[in-house]
């Protein structure tokens, strides 16, 4: 292999950034035949420098907490951190420094991702973010990619893995929803801040980045009707029960008018279903989408929505994907 590594920064080693270093280590010969090139990863950017971290020996020495020199010097930036800000100034300032960026940062995505698209076009790099739309389902790709001669009318799903598990228990076990809420909190499937779950504005995020890139329209949050499942009721759920249907937090977006001036209706709301809908089979904190198009009929994918390898493992996707699309001197 003659091409030189690729130097990747990556920015944050939480859950998500702790498993893609790790994997960078332990796939290394595998990524770099699939890449083209050794994949070289020359820094970790972290908060809190004596935070206990789950690395390989050999990474800790890779550790920082200043992201400038780090980000200026990468062939390809992975932002892992979330949050808006330092990630969006830090992308920003990669892109324009001749990097490709990798990211799994949804709100990010959902609310700068016109300003972030525009200057990777700007600068002739690569933004690449499956991971940021139910992790390891590799919807976005799917969408922008194998439907892409194709006209989309809808997408539908269950892309918040919490949700779905605290739903899921309430309706399997009869525990109540205040104590699935605190069963799942417990066991790290709701953040210490359960809103954005709890609220679907993780969903409302996640919808509004699988309409812009079906459609190419600029939608945005505000643009999604959203009904969360906190105001939810056991007197919900006992009705549910008692006939025959489970409640579940879907996400939709669908087009009416022509394919190319679409105009598109967004919804993320608690809606009853009966148990043999495929929506309703989905259990504790999967996802699952469902695309309908019009010459390749309903298109259904389901699998991790969420935890550290599984979103790794579309991040690492992106990251060879765009190694691939790269000159090979650069
Ligand atoms: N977890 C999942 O299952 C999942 C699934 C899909 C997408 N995502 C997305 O992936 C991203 C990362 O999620 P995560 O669960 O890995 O988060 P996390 O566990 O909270 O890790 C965040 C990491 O970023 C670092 N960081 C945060 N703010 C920083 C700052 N201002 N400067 C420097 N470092 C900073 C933290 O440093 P310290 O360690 O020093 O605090 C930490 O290492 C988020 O955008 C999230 O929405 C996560």
């Amino acid at each position: 292999m003659s091409a030189p590594p690729l130097r990747v920064a990556l920015l944050g080693c939480g859950t998500v950034g702790a498993a893609v270093a790790r994997l960078l280590a332990e796939r290394s010969e595998l990524l770099a035949d699939r890449a083209g090139r050794p994949l070289h990863l020359s820094g970790i950017v972290v908060r809190n420098l004596s935070g206990p971290r789950d690395l390989p020996a050999e990474q800790a020495g890779l550790l920082t907490d200043e992201p400038g020199a780090l980000v200026d010097g990468a062939d390809v930036v992975i932002e892992l951190m979330g949050g808006i800000e330092p990630a969006r100034e830090l992308l920003l300032r990669a892109m324009r420094g001749g990097a490709d960026v990798v990211t799994a940062n949804k709100q990010l995505i959902a609310r700068h991702g016109d300003e972030l698209h525009a200057v990777a076009r700007e600068h002739g790099v690569g933004l690449d973010y499956e991971a940021a739309v139910v992790a390891a389902v590799p919807v976005l790709r799917v969408v922008r990619e194998s439907l892409a001669g194709d006209e989309i009318t809808s997408i539908s799903g269950i892309v918040n893995g919490s949700t779905n598990y605290v739903l899921d228990l309430v309706a399997r076990t009869g525990v109540t929803f205040e104590e699935a809420v605190a069963k799942a909190g417990a066991l790290g499937y709701l953040e210490a801040d359960p809103t954005e779950d709890l609220e679907g504005i993780d969903a409302a995020a996640k919808i509004v980045i699988l309409a812009r890139t079906a459609w190419g329209v600029g939608v945005g949050f505000d643009d999604v009707h959203r009904t969360g499942i906190s105001g939810l009721t056991d007197a919900d759920f006992e009705q549910a029960r008692g006939t025959g249907q489970v409640i579940k937090l879907i996400a939709s977006a669908w087009r009416s008018g022509q394919a190319r001036h679409p105009r598109v209706e967004l919804a993320v709301r608690p809606v009853l279903l009966a148990q043999d809908h495929p929506f309703a089979q989905i259990r504790e904190g999967g996802n699952a989408v469902v695309i309908e198009a019009t010459s390749a009929g309903r298109v259904r994918i389901h699998g991790a929505g969420a935890g550290g390898e599984e979103t790794a493992s579309a991040v690492l996707g992106d990251l060879v994907a765009l190694a691939r699309r790269r000159p090979a001197q650069a």
